[in-house]
C-alpha cells in the first residue's frame, strides 16, 4: 500500500537550528554503525537522508531506534528529531523511525541537481568552443551533441556512488572543473597540448554513463554489470576510441594519445588506472581529476554541516573511508559566511 507524506512534513531544506520535527518523509540510503570517539562508548548510527531539496547526514544516538539491517533494506522512511544547536550545529538527531512504503506521489524525493547548474552547461559548451584543434573539435562536437544519445545521460549523471559529486549534475560539474583546473595549468605552461589535455578532461570521465546507473526517484545509484567488469576507465576509453574512429580523418596517433589520457587519469594502478600518466599532460590531468575530487569532499562537508561528533570541535570532520584522516573546513564556512 503506497503511503503518503503528511501535509506538514518538513523538507530537508527548511529545517534550521533548534527546529524539532514530526512526521518528516525522506529516503534513505547509506546506513552505517559509527564507533564513538571513546571507542569504549560502542556505536551509534549514521545514515543519508534525502528529499527533493536535498540530503543530509543523520545521526541516532543511544539505542538506536531500528536494527542496522533494517535500515540497510530501507529505501522511505518517517522519522521524528531535532537539529542542533551549540557545539553540534546543525547536526541532524532522529529520535523515532519507521520504515514505511514507497510513498505514491515520488516526486518530492526526486533527486534535485545540485549547485548552478546551468552555470555548468555553459562552462562545458564554452569549453568545447575553446578547443581549436579540428579533429579534437570534432569528436566532442560529435559525442556531446544535444540531440545525440550520450548527452542527454552525460548531464544529469552523478560523477560517483559516493566520495565526490555524487547528486544529479555532479558528473557534468566534475568534468567542467577538471578542464578548467586543466586550462588554467595550461596556460601556465605554454609547451603543452592544450586542446589534447582540455578535451582529454571533458572526456575523461565519461564511461561512468555506462558504469553507473541512478534511478533519480529513489536516489539510487549503484553500479552496472559493465561498470563492475570493466569499470569507467576502460568503458570510457572504448567509446571515445570508437566514435573517433567514425571521424573522417581523425588521426590514429591523436586517438592514443587521447585513450592514454583517459586509462591513465587515476594515476596509479590501486587506484584504478589501466596506465600510469607517460607525458606531461596525462600527468596533469591525473592531478587535476584528484584535485577535483578532494575539493569536492570538502564542499560536500561544508554543505553537510554538523559532523562534529568525531572529534567534537566545529569545523573538523571524520572521513568514513579514511579513518586516520580528518577535514577541516572552517576556513571553508567563514569565508562563505563572508561573501554571503
Ligand atoms: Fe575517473
Ligand atoms: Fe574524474
Amino acid at each position: 500500500m503506497p503511503d503518503s507524506a503528511p501535509l506538514d512534513a518538513p523538507l530537508l531544506a527548511d529545517l534550521r537550528p533548534g527546529d524539532s520535527f514530526f512526521n518528516a518523509t525522506w529516503r534513505i540510503s547509506l546506513a552505517e554503525h559509527r564507533a564513538y570517539k571513546n571507542r569504549d562508548a560502542g556505536f551509534f548510527v549514521v545514515c543519508t537522508v534525502a528529499d527533493n531539496t536535498g540530503s543530509h547526514e543523520v545521526r541516532c544516538f543511544d539505542k538506536p531506534p531500528l536494527a542496522l539491517e533494517e535500515l540497510h533494506s530501507a529505501t522511505f522512511v518517517r522519522c521524528d528529531g531535532k537539529v542542533a544547536t551549540g557545539s553540534f550545529h546543525g547536526q541532524i538527531s532522529l529520535e523515532k523511525v519507521q520504515i514505511i512504503a514507497a510513498p505514491a506521489d515520488l516526486s518530492r524525493f526526486e533527486m534535485p541537481v545540485q549547485g548552478d547548474f546551468k552555470a555548468h552547461q555553459a562552462r562545458f559548451g564554452d569549453l568545447i568552443r575553446s578547443v581549436r584543434n579540428p579533429h579534437f573539435h570534432a569528436l566532442l562536437k560529435e559525442i556531446f551533441r544535444r540531440d545525440g544519445e550520450i548527452w542527454p545521460c552525460f548531464e544529469g549523471a552523478p560523477a560517483a556512488t559516493n566520495m565526490h559529486h555524487n547528486y544529479r549534475g555532479g558528473l557534468l560539474e566534475h568534468c567542467g572543473e577538471v578542464a578548467l583546473l586543466c586550462e588554467r595549468l595550461a596556460g601556465a605552461l605554454p609547451h603543452l597540448d592544450r586542446d589534447l589535455l582540455i578535451t582529454a578532461a571533458l572526456l575523461h570521465d565519461i564511461g561512468k554513463i555506462e558504469e553507473m546507473e541512478c534511478d533519480f526517484s529513489s536516489g539510487k545509484i549503484q553500479y552496472t554489470h559493465a561498470g563492475h567488469l570493466v569499470g569507467h576507465i576502460v568503458l570510457g576509453s572504448c567509446l571515445v576510441a570508437s566514435a573517433a574512429e567514425k571521424i573522417e580523418g581523425f588521426p590514429t596517433r591523436l586517438k592514443h594519445e587521447l585513450m592514454h589520457l583517459i586509462l591513465s587519469h587515476h594515476g596509479e594502478p590501486e587506484y584504478g588506472a589501466a596506465k600510469r600518466p607517460m607525458c606531461a599532460e596525462a600527468l596533469i590531468l591525473s592531478q587535476c581529476d584528484n584535485l577535483s575530487a578532494k575539493i569536492a569532499q570538502c564542499a560536500g562537508k561544508l554543505e553537510g554541516e554538523g559532523d562534529f561528533a568525531s572529534t567534537g570541535q566545529n569545523g573538523w570532520h571524520s572521513l568514513p573511508h579514511a579513518p586516520q584522516r580528518t577535514l577541516y573546513v572552517g576556513k571553508m564556512r567563514e569565508m562563505r559566511e563572508e561573501s554571503s
